[in-house]
């Protein structure tokens, strides 16, 4: 059967994907309007089908390579080649090295009070403000999950983490700034210059670690570092991991607890639920421990609907090798199957009334009712998010810090557009005011 979706057009398909605002918002016009298996022009790849159904996801699940040309914007971030569409023989045991330490109880205890740390002084300058004056949570938040990546990715031996901070921004600035054609100050040759500056900076650090661990420094295989320089990788390929690591991991996680705080703070009475909570299970501690986060199944719930609405990453691709029986449709060898995670997540059948933010999704009863495809914030199968438990345990601990001291109220008139700009991203952050909880005037329940 052929496959339902739009015409053809001269153009590739770019002027309907900018019409709709972005390739994140044109799946879900394209689904509601064709249903769950949708072929489409994709700027970059000649055969591309969106599949929406997850049921159907799962006969795409074992495809373990990437469309190469989708992914050309992160190689230059690479010197022995582009991570994100290694193939599938030297991809699997990368993954297998990365999952070892990624997602890790060891490595996650190990770096939690450190973690804890970066998120109490971020809350202490918050609470320095006052109320009236609005924090943009998107930007503070993204800094400390760079802050926390980077203190685990490379350890405790970097000399000046601000300026590899700076650095990192600095690249990414430039590259995804490329992607989108976003407006970024200097002239492109400043620019360029800029970020090679700063990709030296970055690589020169790596190095400096990894010649740390080889004169006699500690071998500690729950830092990302010294797993890999364990595992006998080469030079280079330790500086694309943690490249590669940095820039998956903290704007993902930044904005996953943005718009957690967001949603939370249109709808008071599941703030308040998520508050006595924390209050039962933390008692007067301002932060929680470690054991503590399995406990606090208000606060994952609200942060897991919070992805379903607004997954960080709101799209995925995959090539097929060979032919594809998907349902009713045949797909051939070549084609690019297109992930739209944030559709999968607004598919009416399996999530009643999908624009409400409903936590209690995500009891256990209601999560056995759907199939396990139908909430896909980390990607599916062999390409999957290798950061997800190591996400969902830095989200977590930031967000029960937050929300045990402040109360966040939207401020008023602010508009919150949700963008792609690699991640789903509020176009003018998200500004809100921050009440302490506790005092005079502002009961704690
Ligand atoms: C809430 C936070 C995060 C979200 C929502 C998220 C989501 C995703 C998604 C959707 C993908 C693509 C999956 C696919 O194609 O099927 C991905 C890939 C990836 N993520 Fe995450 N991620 C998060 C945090 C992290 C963290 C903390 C790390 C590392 C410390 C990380 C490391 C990676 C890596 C290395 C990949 C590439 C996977 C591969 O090519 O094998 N992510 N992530």
């Amino acid at each position: 059967m052929r496959i339902p979706g739009p015409e053809p057009r001269a153009d590739g398909g770019v002027g309907a994907i900018t019409a709709a605002g972005g390739l994140h918002t044109y799946q879900l016009r394209l689904h509601a309007e064709y249903g769950p298996v949708v072929r489409f022009q994709l700027p970059g790849s000649e055969t591309a089908v969106s599949v929406a159904d997850p049921v159907l996801l799962e006969a795409t699940a074992h495809i373990d390579k990437r469309p190469e040309r989708l992914f050309e914007f992160l190689a230059p971030l690479c010197e022995a080649g582009n991570l994100q569409v290694l193939d599938a023989e030297e991809h699997t045991p990368w993954r297998r090295l990365l999952l070892s330490v990624l997602a890790g109880r060891p490595s996650h205890e190990r770096h939690f009070a450190r973690f804890t740390e970066l998120t109490t002084a971020l809350a202490d300058r918050w609470a320095e403000r006052g109320v009236h004056e609005p924090v943009a949570l998107q930007k503070d938040l993204t800094a400390l999950t760079l802050r926390m990546i980077c203190r685990f990715a490379l350890g405790g031996d970097v000399p000046d983490s601000d300026r590899v901070i700076a650095a990192f921004e600095d690249v990414l600035t430039e590259y995804l700034g490329r992607l989108y054609q976003a407006p970024v100050p200097g002239t492109p040759e400043e620019r360029a210059v800029r970020a090679d500056e700063a990709l030296a900076l970055l690589r020169a650090t790596v190095d400096g670690v990894v010649a740390a661990r080889g004169s006699g420094g500690r071998a500690d295989t729950s830092d990302l570092i010294g797993a890999l320089v364990e595992a006998g990788e080469s030079p280079a390929r330790i500086r694309d991991t943690v490249m590669v690591t940095l820039l998956a991991a903290h704007h993902t996680t930044g904005v996953a607890v943005s718009w957690t705080l967001y949603l939370l703070g249109q709808h008071p009475e599941v703030a308040e639920r998520v508050a006595d909570e924390l209050d039962r299970v933390l008692g007067d501690r301002p932060a929680p421990d470690y054991a503590d986060l399995r406990q606090l199944t208000r606060l994952d719930m609200a942060l897991k609907e919070s992805m379903r609405l607004y997954p960080p990453g709101p799209y995925g691709a995959r090539e097929t090798t060979e032919a594809l029986v998907l349902g009713d449709y045949e797909i051939p060898a070549g084609a690019t199957v297109f992930y739209p995670f944030w559709a999968v997540h607004m598919n009416p059948d399996h999530w009643p009334e999908p624009e409400r933010f409903l936590p209690e999704r995500f009891t256990p009863a209601e999560v056995a009712k759907r199939p396990k495809l139908a909430y896909v914030p980390f990607g599916i199968g062999p390409r999957g998010c290798e950061g997800a438990a190591l996400a969902m345990v830095e989200a977590e601990l930031v967000l029960a810090v937050l929300l045990k001291r402040f109360r966040f109220r939207p401020v008023p008139g602010h508009e919150v557009e949700p963008v792609e700009r690699f991640v789903l991203w509020a176009a003018d952050d998200i500004r809100m005011t921050l009440h302490p909880r506790g005092t005079e005037g502002e009961p704690t329940r």
